[in-house]
């Protein structure tokens, strides 16, 4: 995705200036024409000839060095990349673009720049807590400017806190994942606000014991990656996984079938597209224990009660959204699937056979069959998850395109 793509790396007075020098390496190797703007400084934490070496061009630290009379360097510089980032970010920098400051070659460049701006932040843990800082940082979202979180440990002042800079690599994918999403802007799912739940729900019955199922979340999480892949706002409401959550994804951790009703509940009225891939439990325990139940002779009877069916939920209120359901089926899956669609007043809905091998629950692969309300009906045969969830996408934004929505 980086190749011939061209990237300013904007490098800022913080001891995490020399992580600058790896993220130019790896933005090189990948192919990318990179060109680096140093402050002033930064200059005291690394030199600039470590960058020229890296990234095989001159480095820029003043705006009125002007080498070539023909042309206005930090114009040039705004005009030829794809993108800028900045990393690492100091509290500095972000205040000095927050309020349209520009009294350097770094400030100067970005202001005049219509390249999309990243910044990954790196300072200490309270610094970066600073309500001023805070205040900033959401000025410069409210202004499109992109962050990469910073990271949370030991940070070189001794403080242990938020503060660290993303690792290089995390830099990367980020960037790679901005350009597929930016070549991604015809589809029908870009800047369209999509609502994702994943995982299993656990329904408590004392302080150590619960029901719970077999769901992994692989399945939702690899929507969620191809949603936000494709241009879309992308929230996950999840139950509790192993899984790492996708980069640029909005993750809101449940654990109850009650919990995951709240929250969707909430959010549901701002979603276009609502995706219900989580296994949610249809019964909990009728009575709960807030200390542990000790065991006694004899067997124990739990009474179960059903949970809200929060998908039959959303079909009741929805309007312009788009609703898509999962049917985990072990018999006559495509007769049951297609009762959901319709009880439940869905748009589209997922089958799978779990009684397949390879399909359903656990695995890295599935094996689905796609409904649509209007009537199409689409065979996804065996493969990777993430490969079967591109393929759900792309019925889904078919759909949405058949019928206008
Ligand atoms: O997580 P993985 O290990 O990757 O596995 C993926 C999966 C098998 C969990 C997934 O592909 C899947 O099929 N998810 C839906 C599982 C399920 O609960 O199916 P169901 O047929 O019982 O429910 C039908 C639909 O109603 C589902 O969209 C479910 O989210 C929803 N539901 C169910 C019960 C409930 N109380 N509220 C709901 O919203």
């Amino acid at each position: 995705m980086l190749k011939d793509k061209k990237i300013v790396i904007g490098v800022t007075g913080g001891i995490a200036a020399f992580k600058a020098a790896a993220l130019t390496s790896k933005l090189v190797q990948a192919g990318a024409h990179v060109k680096v703007i140093m402050t002033e400084s930064a200059t005291e934490f690394v030199t600039p000839l470590t960058f020229q070496a890296l990234s095989r061009e001159p480095v820029y630290t003043n705006t009125f060095i002007e080498p070539d009379p023909t042309k206005i360097a930090h114009i040039e510089l705004a005009d030829w990349a794809d993108a800028f980032i900045i990393a690492p970010a100091t509290a500095n920098i972000i205040g000095k673009l927050a309020n349209g400051l520009a009294d350097d070659m770094l400030t100067t460049t970005l202001l005049a720049t219509k390249a999309p701006i990243y910044m990954a932040p790196a300072m200490n843990v309270n610094m970066y807590n600073q309500p001023a800082v805070q205040r900033n940082m959401q000025q410069l979202m409210e202004d499109g400017i992109q962050f990469i979180d910073a990271n949370a440990g030991y940070l070189a002042c001794g403080w242990i806190g938020k503060g660290r800079l993303a690792e290089p690599e995390e830099i990367v994918e980020y960037l790679e994942q901005a350009f597929i999403r930016s070549d991604n802007k015809g589809s029908h799912l870009a800047g369209k606000s999509v609502l994702i739940t994943a995982g299993p729900t656990q329904e408590k019955i004392d302080p150590v014991r619960y029901f719970t199922n077999h769901s992994s979340g692989k399945m939702g999480y690899a929507l969620a990656k191809i949603a936000y892949l494709r241009g879309a706002d992308v929230t996950l409401i999840t139950g509790p996984t192993n899984i790492e959550p996708p980069l640029g994804v909005k993750v809101v951790q449940v654990l109850s079938a009650q919990d995951m009703y709240q929250e969707v509940i909430e959010r549901f009225e701002q979603t276009d597209i609502m995706i219900k891939s989580a296994a949610v439990a249809d019964y909990r325990p009728a009575e709960t224990f807030e200390q542990k139940r000790k065991k006694q002779p004899g067997d124990w009877s739990l009474q179960l009660e059903r949970t809200q069916d929060i998908l039959a939920k959303l079909g009741a209120l929805k309007q312009d959204q788009v609703l898509i359901g999962f049917a985990a089926e072990t018999n006559n899956v495509e007769e049951n699937a297609l009762g959901k669609l319709e009880r439940k007043h869905l748009d589209v809905i997922v089958a799978n056979d779990i009684s397949q091998e390879g399909a359903g629950f656990k695995g890295d692969t599935n094996e689905v069959v796609i409904f649509t309300k209007d009537g199409h009906r689409f065979e996804v045969p065996q493969a990777q998850k993430v490969e079967v969830a591109d393929k759900i996408l792309t019925e889904i934004e078919a759909y949405m395109k058949r019928n206008q929505s």
